[in-house]
């Protein structure tokens, strides 16, 4: 009778490990991406089909924006009780006099508390009065987007990288310049646009500490001491990071506020494509290589899963988010429907041939399902039906292209989110 059970035992544990290895096993076949039906975004909770821009602005629009609050990214709070901009250097002949480089302190009070965030800026020597830009967060503080002696180290905690000589989670002159094959500062300026950048690690710094650091205290109520199920996780705090560089950005006067392209890579792809959906003051979304919880969907299970997210960065998402490991389908939203909140605006997504854990065709499928949307406002959209062909730019209103190579931005990716912005930003008198 105890042999009989403790085989029994034995199988059981086999089986569920069997089951537990298929799961966390990463699919990489087409052929194996199970079939899935995507929420409509066109068709609001209630049953009501939408079929005008109004219907969009005013019911199904703020509908997603509280679903994906609830359910995905967590929702932020509103303004700071404070906000205060202090120039904290300048010089008009940066890069061999090239540029005007800018850092700017933004200090955020609430509650007594204060966080500090560094921005940097380049802008073109051009002769204009006022430069559109490009609006970033950077993985390891800004002086790595260029080799610039001037730019100030961040002191905060940044991620160990030996090839960045960065140990004890503290950045050094070593980090000068590391990213800027990334950034491409010179080759933006040289096509008239300037970059604003800053280190996401400022705003809530990227590990898992319960929250206890970066700007959630900021904001927690008497006795809370961690965001709600449905309240702000890291990337939302990210997006909220960038919205609070864009209060900065209108009272610049050399800054055209109203051509701000809010751009990211990777989990800050994520970001950026969060913080276009929220904040519409950002005249362009981008999204480059964003994957998983960011332009990918989440239904097709290929690469990066739910699951596997939660499981590595438990901190990036809202609690509730982990309700959906393993059970993508009952989501009420997917990521298409986080493009289509960019809508009417031009929004673009990048994808790499390598990159498979982030499902450049998924990431492209979502764009594609996003369309509908755009078709309410009269823009057309992908203007294909399939993924083209990798280096092949297509796209109107909603950008894609897969270009060669792995995961990374490259000057490939720069070239086209600059051709994409001057065709938006310049085709109408200004
Ligand atoms: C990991 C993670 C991705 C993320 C990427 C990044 O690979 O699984 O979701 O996009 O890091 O941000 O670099």
């Amino acid at each position: 009778m105890l042999k009989k059970c403790f085989i029994s035992s034995v199988v059981l544990l086999l089986l569920l490990s069997n089951i537990y290895a298929q799961q966390n096993k990463t699919n990489y076949d087409e052929s194996k991406v199970p079939n899935y039906v995507l929420p409509d975004p066109l068709i609001a909770s209630d049953g009501e089909v939408i079929s005008t821009t109004d219907e969009w602005i005013e019911k199904r629009r703020p509908e997603i924006v509280e679903l994906f609050e609830n359910e995905v990214y967590g929702k932020a709070p509103g303004f700071p009780e404070n906000i205060e901009f202090k120039l904290s250097s300048i010089d008009t002949t940066a890069l061999n006099g090239k540029a005007i480089r800018k850092e700017i302190v933004l200090l955020i009070r609430n509650n007594n508390k204060e966080l500090k965030l560094n921005l940097l800026i380049y802008l073109p020597k051009n002769g204009k009065q006022k430069h559109p830009l490009f609006l970033g967060l950077n993985f390891y503080g800004n002086q790595t987007v260029c080799d610039d002696d001037e730019i100030t180290i961040t002191k905060n905690w940044v991620g160990n990288n030996k090839k960045f000589g960065i140990t004890n989670n503290k950045a050094s002159e070593s980090t000068r310049g590391v990213r800027a094959n990334r950034w491409q500062v010179e080759y933006l300026l040289s096509r008239g646009y300037g970059l604003a950048t800053m280190y996401y690690g400022d705003i809530d710094p990227d590990f898992d500490d319960g929250f206890q650091n970066g700007i959630h205290p900021l904001f927690y109520k008497e006795g809370q001491n961690k965001p709600k199920a449905n309240e702000w996780g890291s990337i939302a705090a990210w997006a909220w990071g960038l919205s609070r560089v864009m209060d900065y950005l209108v009272t610049d006067s050399s800054i055209d506020y109203k051509k701000v392209i809010v751009m990211g890579h990777s989990r800050l792809g994520k970001t950026s494509l969060w913080a276009g959906a929220l904040d519409q003051r950002f005249a362009i979304v981008i999204s480059n290589n964003s994957g998983c919880g960011g332009a990918a969907l989440s239904r097709r299970r290929f690469g990066e899963t739910v699951q596997r997210i939660n499981n590595s960065f438990p901190h990036w998402f809202c609690e509730n988010f982990k309700k959906y490991n393993n059970n993508e389908d009952s989501l009420p939203v997917d990521q298409h429907m986080l493009i289509a909140l960019a809508a009417p605006r031009p929004v673009y997504v990048a994808s790499a041939e390598e990159d498979r854990w982030a499902d450049p065709h998924g990431e492209f499928l979502s764009a594609k399902n996003a369309e509908p949307v755009y078709k309410l406002f009269g823009e057309e959209g992908l203007l294909v039906d399939k993924m083209p062909e990798v280096n092949h730019p297509v796209g109107n209103f909603i950008g894609y292209h897969i270009r060669t190579g792995e995961h990374g931005v490259t000057k490939y990716d720069w070239e086209q989110y600059l051709n994409f912005a001057d065709r938006y930003l310049y085709s109408q008198k200004d």
